[in-house]
């Protein structure tokens, strides 16, 4: 069965010169269980293209052709709610900025609860055992749900993110260069450890 069936996709930013194409009519399937590393020059579409999946897209980028079928649903057809159901449960992302990403004024746990209360039905038990669980995950010690995000390193930031996407076990995580801030041993540990480097030694670039 694929979780992800992309047909065509084509994004294109409106300038003032008129439209430029960024995504020209990618397609490729993911089952499940599988992992796909895309790989490609800085610029060449790649963030644009995980946006417009997503449906995280904004102006002046839009989706100008193609379709993306999430577990056999169009995303382009879901709208307000129905997306809403669909983000963090079934698919999360971890963006390229994500270091950036999360609330300045809350603690690691908060947001971490704050995504379980508004996704699941969990109570504060299982809520605090599953967020000390995935800060387990990517090596954060469990004492920082307390911390703020301004009390991490840039690398922490990335990873406390990707515990977030991880939290309530979505079918398909998308990350867009995860791994940037960490330093290249913390970053080989952690693509062993979420078997992403399977993916990336698989790939032509690197055979
Ligand atoms: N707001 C915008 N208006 C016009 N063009 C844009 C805009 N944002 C991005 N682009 C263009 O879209 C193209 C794709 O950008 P994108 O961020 O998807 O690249 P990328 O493959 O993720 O690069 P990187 O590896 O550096 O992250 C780039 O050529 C960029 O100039
Ligand atoms: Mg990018």
């Amino acid at each position: 069965m694929n979780v992800l069936e992309v047909r065509d996709l084509m994004v294109e930013y409106d300038t003032p010169k008129g439209p430029a194409q960024a995504v020209h009519g990618v397609s490729f399937d993911l089952a499940e269980g599988e992992f796909l590393a895309i790989v490609g020059e800085s610029g060449c579409g790649k963030s644009t293209m995980l946006f417009a999946i997503a449906r995280l897209l904004s102006a002046p980028a839009r989706m100008a052709g193609g379709e993306v079928r999430f577990n056999g649903v169009d995303l382009a057809r879901l709208e307000g709610e129905e997306l809403r159901q669909v983000r963090w449960r079934d698919l999360s992302v971890v963006m390229q900025s994500a270091m950036n990403a999360l609330n300045p004024t809350l603690s690691i746990g908060a947001q971490l609860a704050d995504v379980c209360r508004a996704h699941t039905d969990w109570d504060d038990a299982r809520i605090a055992a599953r967020s000390a669980e995935v800060l387990d995950m990517v090596s954060i010690d469990r004492t920082h749900l307390k911390s703020y995000p301004f009390q991490l390193s840039g690398g922490m930031r990335q990873r406390a993110m990707i515990a977030m996407a991880l939290l309530l076990e979505p079918k398909l995580i998308i990350m867009d260069e995860p791994t940037s801030a960490l330093d290249v041993v913390a970053s080989a540990h952690s693509c062993v450890r979420w078997r992403i480097c399977d993916a990336v030694s698989a790939s032509p670039f690197f055979s």
